[in-house]
């Protein structure tokens, strides 16, 4: 019978690898994971910052296994992911959330830039995947959790790589997950998270639209991480995130424009002065 409630994820036991995991809304993630019971592996690039979010892990009781992996190589990619298929079998629960921006005018960033920010923040969750997704197949049973943005269905001026990376993302999940079922592979879940301004850094200095106050860190894996559990799908944060969509949708493309500039949502990235990664 077709039922409208997915079950509860379950996450204690289980393996659960996240890229980034070293700071930010990764770190959270992986504290939300280890504290339902999850066996962690991190991965990040910055491998100072991964010795300490470990050490504090291991001291609050939770071990990990972590690796200093930069996610846009794909060779590292999977070597890395040999490496953990040895220690643990199969991951269970992938969360894609290493990601960078690259912002400024498009025509000032530099073509290194805009390379770097679709292999990170897109092409990554592909390597991944596919080294991941066939032992979830094989089991019958696993999670992928891609972090995407609310950049990821509307247009932001002075970050178009990163748009175009985060609505990549949405294609790919839509696709990867449909293409699960007409091969009839179950048991695989989906998940997109999509939060507007997140307080960790990445976008110092820009200017949340009205209507959508910039989440803190701990705010936004919170709704993100519930939304998982209860098995949702595509999680959008805030509010007003949720419904821009059906307006964009709606409205006649120079009226959304005019809401769009009316609620600063065009000029949010203007002041950036976040870290470049
Ligand atoms: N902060 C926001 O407002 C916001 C909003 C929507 C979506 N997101 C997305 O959420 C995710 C996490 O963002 P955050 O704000 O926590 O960022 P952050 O900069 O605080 O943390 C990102 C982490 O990813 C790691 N990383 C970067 N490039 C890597 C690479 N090539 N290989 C491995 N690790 C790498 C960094 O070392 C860092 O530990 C990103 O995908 C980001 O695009 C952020």
């Amino acid at each position: 019978m077709l039922s409208l409630t997915n079950p509860r994820v379950e996450v204690r036991g289980r393996v659960c690898l996240v890229t980034g995991g070293a700071r930010g809304m990764g770190k959270l993630w992986a504290e939300a994971f280890a504290a339902d019971g999850a066996r962690l592996v991190l991965w990040d690039m910055d491998g100072e910052a991964l010795k300490q979010t470990a050490a504090e892990f291991r001291a609050r009781g939770w071990p990990v296994f972590t690796q200093t992996v930069d996610v846009a190589k794909r060779s590292r990619v999977y070597a890395a992911a040999a490496q953990v298929a040895e220690e643990f079998g199969t991951v269970d629960i992938l969360v894609n959330n290493a990601g960078i921006v690259a912002a400024g005018k498009f025509l000032e960033t530099k073509d290194e830039r805009l390379e770097a920010t679709i292999n990170v923040d897109l092409m990554a969750l592909m390597w991944t995947t596919k080294a991941f997704l066939p032992g979830m197949i094989e089991r019958g049973a696993g999670h992928i959790i891609n972090i995407s943005s609310a950049a990821g269905f509307i247009g932001v001026p002075y970050m178009p790589s990163y748009c175009a990376a985060k609505w990549g993302v949405l294609g790919l999940t839509e696709a990867l997950r449909l293409e699960m079922k007409v091969l009839g592979h179950k048991g695989i879940g989906f998940c997109v998270f999509c939060p507007s301004f997140v307080d960790t850094g990445m976008f110092r200095g820009a200017k949340p639209p009205l209507l959508t106050p910039m989440l803190s860190p701990e705010q936004a894996i919170k709704r993100g991480y519930e939304g998982f559990r209860s098995g949702a799908y595509v999680i959008k944060e805030p509010f007003m995130v949720k419904l821009t969509p059906a307006l964009q949708a709606l409205l006649p493309t120079p009226i959304f424009d005019t809401v769009s500039d009316l609620f600063n949502a065009t000029t949010s990235m203007a002041a950036w002065k976040g870290h470049d990664g």
